[in-house]
């Protein structure tokens, strides 16, 4: 048995063998010669996992852990298979999880510049980054982190929720600042497409207003938001003595991945001087593409903005950026200070904790820059533009196909559609997707749109190509001939 108190003989030795694995797992995953998905119950995985005993005794020896990772490994959503086409989270590249493994051995967490220094740097390099895209950056270069009045600024934070969360309590202290010590008065609401992703209607509960303060603006026919109905809604919430404290876009919009008419909003906020707050959680990379920019045309004019960092810039969960046009947006938010980590002044470095819904946070921002790192700047606009594209192909590969139907033509990397919505009904739609996953040769998701369900794909991984889009049809096929000859029974 291993003497587990020679550290150093066993953080090589084991690192190693875990090196080992993951790239096995990789290369297989890869090539797809393992499941995308095993569907096992927690019972099983526990069983093999061993959890009980290795919690009560600690592994007892490399082999111990060896068989541990080999059945965990076993046990997880393959999405570097070519067949996954599910959720919006990152297929990483293969390198991308070293932040992390440097993280959890140094453990320095960034939201304290003393406590993470490299961290908290490689943070405010890439928010500068992202402020430029918007051209809400107005320091001198990329390695000013000073922050200017008349300049954006931002913050890197545990995802789209919290960032979420994050933007609309700025919004909140900019329309009513005594709300942080008062609480929320009752007249605030906010506008947005009754298809806005369901953290926003929670953050707005978190903070006190309750989920009704949610005014939902029409959409149309593909849950995009219509723009001309949203003088009718504000008209009314005037009426009814409501204050609207702030107006939200989709971009891109979770279900179908189409884009709000950001300057359409982005012109009715203006106008009546409202907040405009564009969830870019899954779309704010269109920036990135010279082919896709088109779609999230006066994004720039928004007041805040969050953009996912693990949807789609290759980085491992979690990674959200919360930006706003106007840096005392940020240092208005949160009204506290705790006196053992605020400093005033002039102190060495830069701390992001003051403005984060996070006391502690990971090196978010090593994660992020690590991610463009590893190819360069480019790699990750290219990237961008073939998910989209692959997002195209796969609609034109299924709209050949008479058994198909696609909604729309999509606008990012997300497609909806249905097997012969003639035949088969939402429940079956649904069914379908089920039997799918069950068979372990494929990943994809479902929604529903405007009351119809739809089977989802989420292009996500690179080497997702023609084959795979043949191999799906071919297995919907087979699985949905066999529902419908089930039903005729
Ligand atoms: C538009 C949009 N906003 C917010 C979120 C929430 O992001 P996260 O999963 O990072 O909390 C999502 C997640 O899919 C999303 O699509």
């Amino acid at each position: 048995m291993q003497n587990f108190d020679q550290r150093s003989f066993q953080f090589q030795e084991v690192s190693q063998e875990i090196s080992q694995l993951l790239n096995q797992y990789l290369t297989e995953s890869k090539e797809g010669k393992t499941q995308v998905l095993k569907q096992q119950s927690p019972e099983s995985i526990a069983e093999k996992l061993q959890i009980e005993s290795n919690f009560k005794n600690g592994f007892k020896s490399i082999k111990n852990i060896k068989n541990f990772i080999v059945n965990y490994l076993e046990n997880t959503n393959h999405l570097n298979n070519p067949r996954y086409m599910g959720h919006q989270v990152a297929v990483p590249q293969d390198l991308s999880g070293i932040p992390d493994w440097i993280h959890g051995t140094v453990n320095n967490p960034s939201s304290l510049y003393e406590m993470g220094p490299a961290g908290a740097t490689l943070e405010a390099f890439m928010i500068n980054w992202m402020l430029t895209q918007l051209g809400w950056f107005k320091g001198d270069n990329l390695y000013d982190f000073k922050l200017y009045n008349n300049s954006g600024s931002g913050i890197l934070t545990h995802g789209g929720s919290i960032a979420n969360l994050t933007a609309l309590s700025a919004a909140r202290a900019a329309i009513s600042p005594e709300a942080w010590t008062e609480g929320s008065p009752k007249d605030l609401v906010v506008m947005g497409p009754s298809t806005a992703h369901y953290s926003i209607a929670r953050a707005i509960s978190i903070m006190g207003m309750g989920k009704n303060a949610f005014i939902p603006v029409p959409v149309d026919k593909n849950e995009v938001l219509i723009p001309s109905a949203l003088e009718e809604v504000y008209k009314e919430q005037l009426k009814q003595g409501k204050r609207v404290m702030a107006v939200v876009a989709n971009a891109c919009a979770t279900s179908t991945g189409l884009f709000d008419d950001l300057n359409a909003v982005a012109d009715f906020c203006e106008k009546y001087k409202l907040w405009y707050h564009v969830d870019g959680a899954h779309g704010a990379v269109a920036l990135l593409s010279e082919k896709d920019k088109e779609r999230v045309k006066g994004i720039e004019r928004a007041d805040s903005l969050i953009w996912d960092a693990h949807k789609m810039m290759r980085v491992p969960a979690l990674c959200t950026a919360v930006l706003y046009k106007k840096y005392n947006s940020q240092i208005n938010t949160f009204q506290q200070k705790g006196s053992y980590v605020f400093h005033e002044g002039d102190v060495i470095g830069m701390d992001s904790m003051p403005f984060t819904v996070e006391c502690t946070k990971s090196a978010l921002g090593t994660k992020l820059y690590w991610s463009f790192a590893l190819e360069g700047e480019k790699s990750i606009s290219v990237f961008v533009e073939k998910s989209f594209q692959q997002a195209r192909n796969l609609y034109k590969y299924l709209n050949e196909h008479p058994d198909f139907y696609c909604p729309y033509v999509p606008e990012s990397n997300i497609l909806c559609f249905q097997f012969r919505p003639d035949i088969l009904s939402n429940k079956q739609q649904l069914e379908l997707r089920y039997k799918l996953i069950e068979t372990g040769d494929f990943y994809i998701t479902s929604c529903e749109v405007q009351g119809k369900r739809y089977l989802r794909t989420v292009l996500m991984n690179p080497l997702s190509q023609k084959k795979e889009y043949k191999a799906l049809v071919d297995k919907i096929k087979e699985i949905a001939d066999k529902i419908i000859k089930d039903t005729q029974k």
